[in-house]
């Protein structure tokens, strides 16, 4: 038994997820989170809403709201978004809460203390006409590193490099298009040069990567530069007060903020849970942690937060950690690719989008979620298209999984009512039992790997098998003794697969044990209300009944319920 940490990308509270959002971070996530637990495993999956930084800043002038008003209108968007999709966090919170800027700020103080943060002049944007601070993200310009054109302030989207403003060529104002002017001011900088070869070690020592994420991470680490990590804004979490004063004309940097997320929600769960200093459990001793997210987050993931941790954990003699003391590294970063429509990058502002919530109208969350597990962007971009859904949902889950299971649990329920006994298997029927049961090891192990496509078509050409089995032992021509033999393998062998498939389905997984006359308990996510500061809102929490990743045995002489169909066809809408 191992506690594994699944830490999921933290969603900016700036709007709905779209299917680009939830095939990065949150199918992928979820699926391993389930199965892990399955395994045995203690896992602990968290996340919340990121609420800072200019891109909430952008949206809320936009909406003529303040950003409070504007995060806590998404985050309850997102929360409903995420639970209707069945996402298990045990906790999904935001980064407005106490425990989140308490602990950016002890890990801030630390670093600092250790000499990892320190004060010193950046070059700064400012706005001609308005003569204020243009944040990184209202200046677009030439990336320096691939040319493209609309790069931003912050970062490029088309090949990933982290920006500064200083960096992009023709930079201009994204509110007005004027020439910035660059001055020079006071700022904390996370010293990555510093702590270069701590990062090129533990990378060193990470094993299991998708080949181009640990590429990725390795160029990053060639040649690091210092990171400002406060900016001149008026909206994230303020500086602590210290021996070195707080400015309270500074904010910490957005990505510094929302990274400490994935261990303050721990925090936060320890609280809300009653369960005190619990937390450690996940990041500390033999602790694993896997990091989902979008291949736009891999900077962040794999130099800055593992940096972060060095930083306030301590790695050279004289350094002290933080008060949470020395937290472990992450195991694993599982970043995806994009995913597209008709080539493009989903985008809202560019209107190349398709919500989550809209999607849920006209398709069952299962089908959403087998769609992306099955062709999602697990290792390249992949598209999305509407016909592509269609073929996939009506063709695959509706016609070989669902039809496979309502054949074998009408066939049950019309010749006997119950569960028969086979007294004994024919060959083939053994033959497909112990495939069966193979399974478990195989798709299990493909989960593991974060193979989501490969596990899911093994799991579906043992539903292939199944069908297989049925036509050609033809027991509608057989006697009844014959009958029950080849009924009840059948039966057995959705059994096992319904098990494997869980992870991924877990809306009909249920039903389908139910069909089976199997006990059965939903792993569906919830919400609870919470108060602080004055505001309300909701969290998504736990816990899961996931059951065990291993065979359950059919119950001899079990009654079975009437069948209903599992899945409904999917009709892909008439393009507007
Ligand atoms: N909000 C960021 C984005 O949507 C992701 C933040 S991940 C975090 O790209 F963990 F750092 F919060
Ligand atoms: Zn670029």
């Amino acid at each position: 038994m191992t506690h594994i940490l699944v830490a999921v990308a933290w969603p900016y509270a700036n709007g709905p997820r779209h299917i680009g959002h939830i095939a990065g971070f949150a199918v992928p996530s979820d699926i391993f989170a389930r199965y892990q637990r399955m395994k045995g495993n203690e896992v602990l999956m968290v996340s919340g809403t990121d609420e800072h930084g200019t891109p909430i800043l952008v949206q809320a002038e936009k909406e003529g709201m303040s950003p409070e008003a504007l995060s806590l209108k998404y985050h309850k968007v997102i929360t409903e978004d995420l639970r209707d999709l069945g996402m298990s966090y045990d906790i999904f919170t935001r980064t407005r809460t106490e425990t989140h800027r308490e602990a950016v700020q002890e890990l801030f103080r630390s670093a600092l203390r250790n000499g990892y943060v320190y004060l010193s002049e950046q070059k700064v944007a400012i706005s001609p006409s308005t003569g204020r601070t243009l944040p990184d993200r209202y200046i677009e310009g030439t990336c320096p590193f691939c040319g493209a054109e609309d790069a931003r302030g912050d970062q490029c989207d088309e090949c990933g490099k982290e920006l500064d403003p200083t960096d992009l060529l023709n930079p201009r104002s994204k509110i007005d298009g004027s020439t910035p002017i660059f001055t020079s001011k006071e700022h904390y900088f996370l010293d990555l040069p510093a702590l270069k070869p701590c990062l090129e070690k533990w990378l060193e020592g990470c094993r299991g990567w998708r080949g181009p994420v640990m590429a990725f991470a390795k160029s990053l680490l060639k040649d690091p530069r210092p990171r400002a990590i406060t900016r001149d804004i008026d909206w994230g979490v303020p500086l602590p007060e210290g021996p070195f004063g707080s400015d309270p004309s500074k904010r910490f940097y957005v990505w510094f903020d929302a990274l400490v997320g994935y261990l303050s929600s721990c925090l936060e769960w320890s609280l809300r849970e009653g369960r005190e200093g619990e937390w450690e459990k996940w990041w500390k001793d033999g602790a694993e942690s896997y990091y989902f997210m979008g291949k736009d987050n891999i900077t962040f993931h794999t130099e800055i937060w593992p940096a972060v941790l060095m930083a306030s954990g301590g790695v050279k003699e004289g350094d002290s950690p933080s008060r949470f003391g020395k937290l472990s590294l992450p195991s694993k970063v599982v970043a995806s690719g994009f995913m597209t429509m008709k080539g493009a990058k989903f985008s809202s502002s560019r209107g190349v989008v398709v919500y989550l919530r809209d999607l849920l109208k006209i398709c069952q969350p299962d089908a959403v979620r087998y769609f992306i597990a099955s062709c999602g962007p697990e290792k390249e971009d992949a598209d999305f298209s509407f016909e592509e859904l269609e073929r996939k949902v009506n063709g695959e889950l509706v016609a070989s999984w669902g039809n496979l299971v309502n054949r074998v649990c009408t066939l049950i329920y019309k010749n006997w009512g119950e569960i028969p006994d086979p007294e004994g298997l024919d060959p083939r029927g053994e033959d497909l039992l112990k495939s069966t049961l193979e399974g478990f090891g195989e798709v299990g192990g493909l989960i593991g790997e974060n193979r989501l496509h490969e596990a899911l078509s093994k799991a579906m050409r043992l539903a292939g098998d199944v069908n297989r089995y049925l036509s050609e032992s033809e027991p509608w021509k057989k006697g009844e003794g014959e009958q029950k033999k080849i009924l009840f393998a059948a039966a057995q062998g959705v059994c096992d697969i319904n098990v494997m498939l869980s992870p991924f389905l877990p809306f009909s997984s249920p039903e389908v044990f139910s069909l089976l006359a199997l006990p059965s308990s939903s792993s569906l996510p919830k919400t609870r209300k919470v108060e602080e500061g004055g505001e309300e809102w909701s969290e998504i929490c736990g816990p899961y009944e996931c059951g065990s990743w291993a065979r359950r045995e059919l119950c001899i002489g079990a009654k079975v319920p009437k069948p209903r169909p599992l899945f409904k066809k999917f009709e892909a809408p008439s393009e507007a």
